[in-house]
This record gives structure tokens, C-alpha cells and sequence, in this order.
């Protein structure tokens, strides 16, 4: 679509990102059409280059929100099987008890709390480490919902049914998780392209955010900040089916068709 092809790269957004999401965008942009009482993208696009602050809006329009427990179960069984044991070493050979973890655009939730599922049920047993989980995302409304921690049966379709049962309480507020999988969550309202964690971590989960939808100068930018904030051992999972820019010298596949990358230096 015309439109979208002038606008994103405006946003350092990259087209090719939003083609399965493209439908969900255009209904968007048609109800803000309406709002303003403007007839065409054209006139959108003149009512952009009129109004500098409708930018920030439309910036708002293209945050893409999909998100589900156990997303990509193949990335899931690895996380929770050979990653979370081999992290848990590394963490106990540094005479540490905490597994920090960081879900970059973490939604409602969804990512944080499978790890934190994940963890809890974890064999060879993790019960000697604290597990501390930030969870940053840019919307306030979802990490509203994730502290409230209660969801519709189609958020956990993928999740393992045994998980589900142990870990939710179904009730008239939908299936919501029992406290102590909801221990050392930390929500914080940041965006990406501005703000991270002061912090390093054991793993971070920057999935269907920065190598889907933003552009490769911004990725550039990213990237390094992101490794920054590894611990020496770190794992760094990206989507399923992203890529890193090339320059992602500081990292080694691990398994790589999954999206699974250590710290190599
Ligand atoms: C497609 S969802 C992915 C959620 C989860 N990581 C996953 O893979 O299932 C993208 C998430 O990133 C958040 N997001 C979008 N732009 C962001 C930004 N600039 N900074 C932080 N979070 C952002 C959205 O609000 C949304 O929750």
C-alpha cells in the first residue's frame, strides 16, 4: 500500500514487517480517517505533513500486539529445557542465586509468565535460584493486563494442558494465574527506541518487536544495546522468523533456525 510504504520508513519502521498485519493496520488508519473526517490516505498523508504531532499517532497505530503463552512451541521446548539448565549452571558458577531475565515487549504478559511457568516446573529443579523477570513494553494498558494476570482460553491454546490446569484458576474473569507464578514479575513502562533495564541479564526475549517491525538503522542501533545488557553467558532470543543484522559479532548461534544466540566474547 501506497501510504504505508511513504509513511514507515518515516517511523524507522520497515513495510516488509507489517505484511501479515496489514489488514489489522488499515482498519486503524480507516477509523482514524474517520475521526479527523478526512476521504483518503492521500489527504491523511497531507494532514501528516500539515500536523507534525499526528506522526506520534500514527507511530501508536503501528504497535502490533499479538502475543499468546508458549508462542512458538519448538522455541518454547528449548527455553525450558536445554537454555533455562544451561543458564541456571552458568548462574550458579558465578556464585549467584538469581536468573535474571528481560522480555522485551513483553504484551500482556504472555512471554514473561510461560518463562516464569517454565521455570517453577523445571526438571532438573531450578528451586535453589530466585528467578527475577523485567518485563518492559511500551503500552501501559498491557502491562495493566499483565499485572492483572487473567486471560481468555485462546491466549493459552499452545500452552501444555498439564501447565494450564496447575497454573490458572478458571474463574468468571477468564483463566488467571495463580500468585506464585506471578512472583518476580517486574513491569515497566519503556520504549525500546529510547529506554532499556539498567541491568544484565542471564536471557533476553526480544521477540516480534525490534528485527520484525523496525527498520535496519534502528536495529543497528539496538542491537548493541541489547548485547550490552548479556550477561557474560547470555542467551538473546529473537523471533522465530527474524534475522539479526549482520554486525552481530558479539554473538554465536546456538540454535539458530529458533532464533537462539549467545554471547560469544
Ligand atoms: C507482536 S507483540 C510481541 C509480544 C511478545 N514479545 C511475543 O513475541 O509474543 C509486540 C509487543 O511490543 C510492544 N511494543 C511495540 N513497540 C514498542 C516499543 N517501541 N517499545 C517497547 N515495546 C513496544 C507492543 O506493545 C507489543 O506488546
Amino acid at each position: 500500500m501506497d501510504f504505508l510504504r511513504w509513511a514507515l520508513p518515516r517511523l524507522h519502521m520497515r513495510w516488509a514487517g507489517f505484511r501479515k498485519v496489514r489488514r489489522q493496520l488499515c482498519k486503524r488508519l480507516q477509523r482514524r480517517l474517520r475521526a479527523l473526517d478526512l476521504a483518503t490516505l492521500s489527504d491523511y498523508r497531507a494532514y501528516l505533513t500539515r500536523v507534525p504531532g499526528e506522526w506520534t499517532q500514527l507511530d501508536r497505530f503501528c504497535r502490533i500486539t499479538i502475543s499468546r503463552f508458549y508462542r512458538d512451541r519448538e522455541v518454547y521446548d528449548h527455553l525450558c529445557g536445554p537454555v533455562l539448565q544451561t543458564l541456571a549452571a552458568a548462574v550458579r558458577a558465578r556464585d549467584a542465586d538469581t536468573l535474571k531475565v528481560w522480555s522485551a515487549g513483553c504484551g500482556r504478559g504472555e512471554e514473561p509468565y510461560t518463562l516464569a511457568i517454565a521455570a517453577h516446573l523445571a526438571q532438573p529443579s531450578l528451586t535453589d535460584l530466585h528467578l527475577q523477570i523485567v518485563a518492559t513494553d511500551v503500552d501501559a494498558a498491557l502491562l495493566a493486563a499483565g499485572r492483572k494476570a487473567c486471560y481468555r482460553g485462546s491466549s493459552l491454546k499452545d500452552l501444555p494442558r498439564a501447565w494450564t490446569e496447575l497454573a490458572f484458576e478458571h474463574n468468571q474473569n477468564g483463566y488467571c494465574l495463580r500468585t506464585p507464578y506471578r512472583q518476580g514479575v517486574h513491569w515497566i513502562e519503556q520504549d525500546i527506541r529510547t529506554a532499556m533495564p539498567e541491568a544484565r541479564f542471564d536471557l533476553i526475549l526480544c521477540r516480534n518487536l525490534v528485527f520484525t517491525y523496525f527498520d535496519t538503522t534502528l536495529q543497528g542501533e539496538l542491537l548493541p544495546k541489547l548485547i550490552d545488557r548479556l550477561e557474560p553467558a547470555g542467551v538473546l532470543v529473537i523471533g522465530k522468523h527474524e534475522v539479526l543484522p549482520e554486525d552481530a559479532y558479539a554473538l554465536a548461534e546456538w540454535f539458530p533456525r529458533l532464533g537462539i544466540y549467545r554471547l560469544s566474547r
